[in-house]
């Protein structure tokens, strides 16, 4: 999968991609990440990429032409499956959308900042909008790493054990169960009997009894979707 990223700030997405699953997707060239600085395609000496907004208010707005050169660069090298702008009234990410997006080809994702990009972007170039959640940062580069790592973790072939990925939790719109490791008692605290038991189908049983009242406790809006699934 290739995903390229337009942002005013590459120095922000310089490092989530070099570490730990992320720099392993690379190597095996499974990923790879290309950040693009958007003032490279700015105007005048200043290479400016935003300007006030019509209508008066506080707050920049991200003009359309610098960044629209850029998509259509980069629409030159390669068909997007989507383009993907992150913003806090997008659609709310859920691992179901990082799913399907972890078998798409080509992605670009748009990183707003100031008082976002001009709408015209939105409706003419963006095929979906994606917030990470409900709340404002101050620009999209983390939800941006954000959603980058959520989907190549999930590319075939980048986690170590390919199962791992199907017992994360939100996989089936349930929360992953309690895990231990060595020692099996620590301060007094011991693990529960029955992982230590070796009974392979009596373990799975256990672990889908507390993933399902684990959700029950903290996040019973995800058992009302289960029938959905
Ligand atoms: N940009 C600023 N806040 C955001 C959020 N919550 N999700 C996605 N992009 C954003």
């Amino acid at each position: 999968m290739h995903i390229d990223i337009i942002t005013v700030h590459p120095e922000l997405l310089a490092s989530p991609f070099e570490h730990s699953i992320m720099k392993r997707a690379q190597e095996k060239g499974l990923l790879k990440v290309e950040v693009h600085d958007l003032r490279d395609f700015g105007f005048g000496k200043h290479q400016q990429v935003d300007d006030y907004q019509f209508g008066g208010g506080a707050g920049m707005v991200m003009m359309a032409e610098p960044l629209v050169n850029c998509i259509e660069k980069l629409q030159a090298e390669r068909h997007f499956d989507e383009i993907i702008y992150l913003t806090p009234d997008g659609k709310r990410l859920t691992q179901g959308t990082t799913n399907q997006l972890s078998l798409k080809q080509n992605l670009l994702l748009i990183c707003g900042h100031y008082k976002g990009i001009d709408e015209r972007v939105r409706e003419h170039f963006v095929t979906l909008e994606i917030s990470i959640g409900d709340y404002v940062l101050s620009g999209g580069e983390l939800p941006a790493a954000v959603l980058v790592d959520a989907i190549g973790r999930l590319i075939p072939g980048v986690l170590g054990d390919e199962t791992s990925a199907l017992f994360d939790s939100f996989q089936d719109n349930l929360l992953a169960p309690p895990v231990y490791t060595r020692p099996a008692e620590f301060r007094g605290w011991k693990v529960p009997d029955i992982l230590m038991s070796g009974h392979f189908a009596k373990i799975e049983e256990w672990r889908m009894e507390q993933a399902l009242r684990r959700t029950e406790e903290r996040r019973p809006d995800l058992l009302q979707n289960l029938d959905k699934l």
